[in-house]
């Protein structure tokens, strides 16, 4: 008789590589996140825009004045949503969760079949589509939430114009799209490994149609362990009163061996880079004396405490643990921070479809290691069985 090794696990997949990539790059040890070879904190500067980093991500460098003003045409034509797709998300909005009613929507963008043809030129238009509707959705979705009427892009507004614009119904200062720009820049995109992204990989491996690919990769983001702390890490900190009772809290938490959200990370073994992105934003958007500005306070203080506890296991503050504050110092309702994560990760989720195309797509179709009763097992008939 033969035996054969079997083969190594490695719970959560930690360190397996699922693909090659060459759109992000994250690097733990460093702290360190670029785009195509571009650091982010080098790309969400005053000047840059979603439309831009759309574009550095299907195209791979940056691109000129006429390639941005053409990926901003190609979003406003094609961010339109049919009226039964708006009904859909106003509805589900006041039934389910955002994300759940967001996923429920995204679904909707499909096709009446379900045979993709993956052209290449398909695969890009129809991420395109993607990238533009869910702005829209996430503005719609919004909107019911609070309890207010339908009220549709502007021709003239930008992507992220109009996420915030739709979201608050207030036209956004310059500061504010500024923030919201590198927002949606700064979430667009993590390495192929991310549960979401890897999510987005597994379901276009299957020939799934696009909107399927993204209605999935939704899914796994709302968990609180992936894109929903940043909701969860701003109600922590809204339980908390005033800042100066929240060092005292925060260290009870943690000798309960509660998980703050926002902290940890799977490969971050350093403060997660886009967390210092986000802190320098909180500096120019968080106004002072403002109840946001003491949640801020709070942030930090569970910083401090939980990094001075846990910083020695290599656990540090990852993007949730201050993206909250910045959100809603632009106005944004904490149950839509989520939403708008996916709605910025659809240009990642895209991007990889659109990779995973482009490098062959092979059928993600992994092993496991079987640790039930040894087959055959003899079968004991209904009758006889206690
Ligand atoms: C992100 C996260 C899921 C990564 O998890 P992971 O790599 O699988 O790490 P594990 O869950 O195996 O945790 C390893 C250890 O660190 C501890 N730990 C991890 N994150 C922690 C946190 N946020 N607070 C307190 N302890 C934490 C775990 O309790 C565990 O301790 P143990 O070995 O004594 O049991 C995890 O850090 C987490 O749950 N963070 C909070 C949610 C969050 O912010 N998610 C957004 C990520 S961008």
């Amino acid at each position: 008789m033969t035996t054969s090794t079997p083969p190594s696990f490695s719970p959560g997949l930690e360190g397996v590589p699922i693909g090659e990539s060459s759109l992000s790059l994250v690097e733990g040890q460093a702290g360190r996140l670029s785009y195509r070879g571009y650091s982010i904190e080098d790309i969400t500067g005053p000047e840059n825009t979603f439309e831009e980093i759309v574009a550095l991500l299907y195209d791979g460098e940056l691109p000129g004045a006429s390639r941005i003003a053409a990926v901003d045409a190609e979003l406003k034509a094609k961010r339109g949503l049919t009226p039964q797709q708006i009904e859909v998300v106003r509805m589900t909005a006041k039934m389910t969760h955002p994300m759940f009613a967001l996923q429920a929507a995204a679904a909707t963008l499909g096709p009446m079949d379900n045979d993709f043809e993956p052209k290449m030129a398909t695969v890009e238009d129809r991420g395109m589509a993607a990238i533009a509707k869910m702005g829209h959705l996430v503005g719609a979705l919004a909107q019911a939430f609070q309890d207010r009427p339908y009220d549709p892009p502007k021709p003239e507004e930008s992507h992220a114009e109009m996420i915030l614009r739709m979201i608050t119904g207030q036209k956004p200062s310059a500061l504010h799209l500024r923030v919201m720009n590198a927002l949606l820049i700064l979430q667009a995109d993590h390495s192929a490994g991310n549960a979401s992204t890897f999510t987005s990989r597994v379901v276009a491996s299957t020939k799934a149609e696009p909107e399927a690919v993204l209605s999935s990769a939704i899914g796994a983001l709302s968990g609180p362990a992936h894109g929903g702390a940043n909701e969860q890490s701003l109600r922590l900190f809204e339980t908390m009163g005033a800042p100066e009772g929240a060092k005292a809290k925060i260290e009870k938490m943690l000798e309960d061996h509660f998980r703050i959200p926002g902290f940890g990370h799977r490969v971050y073994h350093v403060k997660d880079p886009r967390s210092k992105v986000i802190q320098s934003l909180a500096s120019e958007v968080i106004e002072s004396g403002s109840r946001v500005s003491e949640l801020y306070s709070i942030a930090l203080t569970v910083e401090d405490v939980a990094t001075e506890r846990l910083g020695h296991r290599g656990l540090f503050p990852n993007v949730d643990l201050f993206s909250g504050c910045v959100f809603a110092a632009v106005g944004i309702p904490t149950d839509i921070f989520t939403p708008i994560f996916a709605a910025s990760r659809t240009l990642g989720w895209m991007a990889n479809m659109k990779e995973q195309w482009e490098s062959g797509n092979r059928l993600f179709r992994p092993a496991q290691i079987y640790v039930g009763n040894p087959p055959p097992k003899d079968y004991i008939p209904r009758s006889a069985r206690s």
